[in-house]
């Protein structure tokens, strides 16, 4: 096992969470592709928000209220600076799911009957249904990217298909949040952008494994949840390429969204503002610059190459054990495991693991044209973060050897 870059220890003791006993024994947190775990800076930041800050945003101008804002304004310009964009291209949603719903909502006057939309079977329900709304709206097609048998991309097989139906939209996730597997972002998006497509990345499982310089990337929206990035819930956000972003369509409006208002007729303000309307969770995304603070101590080369460690050594012990089935590539993969033993039901498996202090998701996370298109109703998954070490995996290969001896 290659030796680990930076002081696990420390970082666990940093995440109170991972500090304590389920069912008895030690926690083995292994659902980060759900929510991560928060270190103690985030609900510091939170409660001192409460406790000594509180004021609305934009709105006042007494001290609490000004301090506020520029707090507010700041975690907006650092999240710009985590993605490499400008803080003006980054809008405030409570999540990547409300993210996903403002584009596609805000590109219902943009979109005609004569357009396609190509959407993947690896999205979450997240990146289908407001697509399934907006084709519903506008009389749009929806065509379905090709996937291998196994969940991989054939990105040579994608860009036949992207040339052939010359979508005006492509909405892709960056990485599975079921298998882990990551896209092959650049070549599909080169692809479709150079037929004049707008490309819609969902970031949620990727904003934090792999931070992507989005300028680089080159996607015109991207969206990213909090809470999926150490920060809290209730948190998230949308990137946009300005001109684009601008020419969206607000969803939601009424205050702080307006230049002026009439009785009968508003003028909206620019991007983002036009977007943020009404009072945003100002306490959450104070907290989330504590998340982005506490990230950036690291090189972030140096917390994924810890990542890649543990998930190797997790995938290949798991492979291992006689009777699993593993769906989950282990090259490319942010470090999530998707394994079924034999044919028992995973929320059985889950549960067992659960006696043993072992936290995983059961179900069809969220994916089920994926899981239909694996040929099962669902799965476990096992989902890592940089604060999981190798004694997790170990307790965990203990825990599930345990629960197969019940099961068998
Ligand atoms: N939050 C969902 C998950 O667990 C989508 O992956």
């Amino acid at each position: 096992m290659p030796e680990l870059k930076f002081d696990i220890t420390r970082v666990r003791q940093d995440f109170p969470t991972l500090n304590q006993s389920i069912n008895a024994c030690p926690l083995v947190y292994l659902d980060s592709g759900a929510t991560t775990q928060k270190p103690q800076c985030v609900i510091d930041t939170t409660a001192k928000f409460y406790t000594d800050e509180n004021a609305n945003v934009h709105r006042g101008r007494h001290t609490l209220s000004e301090n506020a804002t520029i707090q507010y304004e700041n975690v907006r310009a650092q999240t710009a600076t985590y993605f490499g964009v400008n803080s003006s291209e980054i809008v405030w949603t409570k999540g990547a799911t409300e993210a996903i719903n403002l584009v596609a909502n805000g590109l219902r006057k943009q979109v005609t009957a004569n357009d396609t939309i190509i959407i993947t079977p690896i999205e979450h329900h997240a990146n289908l249904v407001p697509w399934q709304v907006l084709a519903q709206q506008t009389g749009a097609k929806l065509a379905a990217m090709p996937l291998n048998k196994d969940g991989t991309f054939d990105t040579e097989l994608c860009l036949k298909f992207i040339k052939k139906q010359k979508p005006a939209i492509v909405a892709i996730s960056h990485a599975s949040n079921a298998l882990g597997n990551i896209t092959d972002l650049p070549t599909i998006i080169e692809c479709a952008k150079s037929l004049g497509a707008i490309v819609v990345v969902d970031g949620a499982q990727s904003a934090m494994h792999l931070k992507p310089n989005l300028k680089i990337l080159d996607c015109d929206f991207y969206v990213f949840s909090a809470h999926k990035m150490i920060g809290p819930t209730g948190v998230g956000g949308l990137y946009g390429r300005y001109e684009l972003l601008n020419a969206l369509t607000p969803y939601q409006t009424g205050g702080e969204m307006i230049q002026t208002v009439t009785l009968y007729e508003s003028v909206y303000r620019d991007a983002p503002a036009k977007f943020e309307s009404g009072t945003p969770n100002i306490a959450g995304i104070t907290a989330f610059g504590a998340a982005l603070s506490y990230l950036s101590q690291f090189r972030h080369a140096e917390i994924f190459e810890h990542e890649q460690a543990v998930f190797n050594y997790a995938h290949s012990r798991l492979a291992k054990i006689d009777g699993i089935y593993l769906y989950s590539s282990v090259k490319n993969n942010i470090g999530t495991l998707c394994f079924n033993y034999k044919d028992e039901h995973p929320f059985d498996v889950a549960t067992l693991l659960d006696g043993y202090g072992v936290a995983v998701r059961a179900g069809h996370h969220c994916t089920q044209p994926l899981m239909a298109h694996l040929g099962i109703n669902g799965s476990v998954r096992a989902s890592f973060a940089f604060y999981n070490n190798y004694s997790d995996v170990d307790k965990f290969i203990d825990a599930l050897q345990a629960c197969i001896a019940i099961l068998d």
